[in-house]
């Protein structure tokens, strides 16, 4: 797959889902609010490969949706939680704080960079580096692929 095909699908998805209300704690929850944060990361991505034009209030979105979407993202791993066909790792209840932590470092770095809105394609490559280590960083201790 292309750069243009993943960025179309996360967006597809982003939309897709953008609707679910997402406070129960269940897997559906969890995925629908990832799916939100791959959405807006991958509309960041095309912006910066250039598949898409630089458009400011595009970036501001997709800024917004993962600075409150992370925030809400470790409520949905309630203690009771834990068992079920997701990708989920149980790593995450034994190691809740760094988990909260690694979210609430992925919120925090979306709202710099809202504070200083990144105003072109390179800008938003730099912002899109930085964001991107948080989700490789987390998926790599907290998610099994299944
Ligand atoms: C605090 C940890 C954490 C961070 C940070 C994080 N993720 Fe995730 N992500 C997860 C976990 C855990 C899952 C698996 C959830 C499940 O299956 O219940 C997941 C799943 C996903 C999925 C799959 C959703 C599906 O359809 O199954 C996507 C896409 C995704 N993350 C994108 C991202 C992107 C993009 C970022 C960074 C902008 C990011 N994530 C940051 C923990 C994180």
């Amino acid at each position: 797959m292309n750069w243009k095909a993943v960025a179309a699908a996360l967006a597809i998805a982003g939309m897709a889902f953008g609707s679910v209300t997402a406070a129960d704690g269940t897997h559906d929850a969890r995925i629908a609010l990832m799916k939100q944060i791959g959405g807006s990361a991958g509309a960041l991505a095309a912006i910066a490969k250039g598949t898409k034009p630089y458009d400011a209030e595009a970036v501001k979105a997709a800024l917004t949706t993962i600075a409150a979407t992370a925030k809400v993202f470790p409520d949905q791993f309630k203690p009771g939680t834990e068992t079920g066909d997701d990708e989920a790792s149980p790593k995450i209840w034994e190691n809740m704080d760094d988990f909260k932590a690694r979210a609430a470092k992925l919120s925090a770095d979306a709202e710099t960079a809202l504070a200083q809105l990144p105003a072109d394609p390179a800008a938003v490559d730099a912002t899109v580096n930085t964001l991107g280590a948080s989700c490789g960083g987390c998926h790599k201790a907290y998610r099994i692929k299944k």
